[in-house]
């Protein structure tokens, strides 16, 4: 909306949540989501024509269109438990903007939602007996977090799905009128709702399901000694196949991801193919077996047991670039070391320590020795028998490893889970290095492990 806000300075953007912690944060200069970029857009648009406020009812009668951008987060109870979407809080949305409108009202569902939620909605509108008439789009979000300014002023697509009917199109117009300010026209793709909503759940399985792809073939390259890089780069030289998102790793992040492949897996069972969910769900399973598979690696590195010994871990967010940590790969593979009894030391540039501490199941008010939250990476690695880089923070690039190696013990073991540092130099320091998809030295094929190792 602060992108929307930059873009069209004749048109009044009014930010509203229910947080006021969040609505505080956004009239600050701390906002409450880091992005590169965000700061400097939302100081040129706010107080101009971009506000942040808590006064829902008023913003929803004064405005012409109303982006509902709520969360709708996995269902964890009742029918679809574990993978419908929760819609409750579009629902709630629904029933508020029907209450107090006092005029015709344009609706864009910003928020990902599983296919045919515009005719749940148009229901609750109509059960509230408005006397007003309520269009429904869907412009589903492609933005990533890390990169989203750019994302955002330059996208692939925006994708607008409506009514095919006079009014519906209309309505459609509309939404793009905002988005041609700068988005040439030939990137603004109209459909009916149904596709657009389809879209959004599609665009991120199949993102999804290329890093489970690699990171299966990652596997396989640790047992037989190919390189995934390699194999990533020798594949992605194929112009069928491309280059973009085949970077092995620890496994994928992000409240997305999961949440949207566990809605489309529901939304097909629902209608009656399971063997179309089966194969979605694989996707997900891919992707806890990655994570499992890595603690997996630690422990045969240390013996199987890590019990009373100092881990230092860099990174908790879950990408680089953000202080996002839902499903971060890190809060599993720190539950499952801590449930090892390891002691971790833990360091990311942005994420505060309340955060890592209610991740991992800790009273975020109180201090606990079994996990350590530093400032500093070069303090993380004192003492520590091994180093698990979880996030690819580019700045764990530019330490001085020299010094790392002296400060941990011997052997000095670390675990690239994200495959970002120089390993053959750190080889030459003296350390142990385990990256992902690749062999342990780099040498001779390894014979066969059994599958209870991992
Ligand atoms: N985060 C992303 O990168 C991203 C990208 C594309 C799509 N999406 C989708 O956008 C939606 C929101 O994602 P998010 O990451 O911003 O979630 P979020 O949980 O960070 O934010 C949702 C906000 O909605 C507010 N809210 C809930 N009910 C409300 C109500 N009735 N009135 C006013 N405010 C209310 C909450 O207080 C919260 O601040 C989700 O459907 C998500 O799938 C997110």
């Amino acid at each position: 909306m602060a992108v929307i806000a930059h873009k069209n300075p004749q048109v009044t953007v009014t930010v509203v949540d229910i947080n006021e912690d969040r609505i505080q944060g956004w009239n600050s200069d701390e906002l409450p989501v880091f992005e590169p970029g965000l700061l400097d857009v939302v100081k040129e648009a706010r107080g101009r024509n971009l506000f942040f406020s808590t006064a829902v009812e008023a913003a929803i009668a004064d405005a012409d269109i109303i982006f509902v951008s709520v969360n709708t987060p996995t269902k964890e109870f009742g029918v679809g438990k574990g993978s419908a979407a929760n819609l409750m809080y579009i629902e709630k949305c629904a029933r508020t903007i029907a209450r107090v409108a006092k005029s015709d009202k344009i609706i864009v569902e910003k928020s990902t939602v599983p296919v045919r939620t515009a005719e749940f909605l148009k229901q609750i509108l109509h059960a509230e007996g408005s006397e007003y008439q309520f269009d429904i789009v869907s412009n589903p979000e492609f933005l990533a977090e890390g990169t989203a300014i750019v994302d955002l002023n330059n996208p692939d697509r925006v994708l607008i799905g409506g009514d095919q009917t006079v009014e519906g199109k209309k309505a459609v117009a509309e939404v793009s009128k905002l988005y041609e300010a700068w988005v040439p026209k030939e990137r603004i793709l109209k459909t009916n709702l149904w596709s657009s909503e389809l879209s959004k759940l599609t665009a991120n399985a199949f993102l999804a399901q290329r890093i489970s792809s690699i990171n299966s073939i990652s596997a396989l390259c640790e047992r037989t000694d190919a390189d995934v890089d390699e194999v990533a780069r020798a594949i992605g030289m194929d112009s069928r196949i491309g280059s973009k998102f085949l970077r092995s790793s620890v496994g994928f992040g992000g409240s997305c991801f999961q949440k949207d492949i566990l809605n489309l897996v529901y939304l097909c069972e629902f209608f009656g193919l399971p063997e179309v969910a089966d194969y979605w769900r694989k996707v997900v399973e891919m992707n806890d077996f990655q994570k499992r598979r890595f603690v997996g690696r630690i422990m045969t590195a240390m013996f199987n047991t890590v019990s009373g010994r100092n881990l230092a871990i860099f990174g908790f967010a879950f990408k680089k670039d953000t202080n996002d940590t839902r499903e971060s790969a890190a809060i599993a593979v720190c539950r499952d070391l801590l449930e090892e009894r390891a002691i971790l030391h833990i360091y990311d540039p942005r994420v505060k320590k309340s955060q890592i501490y209610r991740d991992l199941g800790f009273d975020p008010d109180k201090e606990d020795s079994r996990v350590k939250i530093v400032n500093d990476p070069y303090q993380a690695v004192a003492d520590c028998d091994g180093l698990a880089v979880l996030t690819e923070w580019d700045e764990f690039n530019d330490l001085d490893y020299s010094k790392i190696f002296e400060r941990m013990r011997k052997p000095a073991h670390i675990f690239d889970g994200r495959n970002l540092l120089d390993a053959e130099r750190l080889r030459q320091i003296g350390f142990t290095m385990h990256c992902i998809g690749k062999g342990e030295t780099g040498a001779a094929v390894k014979p066969m492990r059994r599958k209870s190792d991992f």
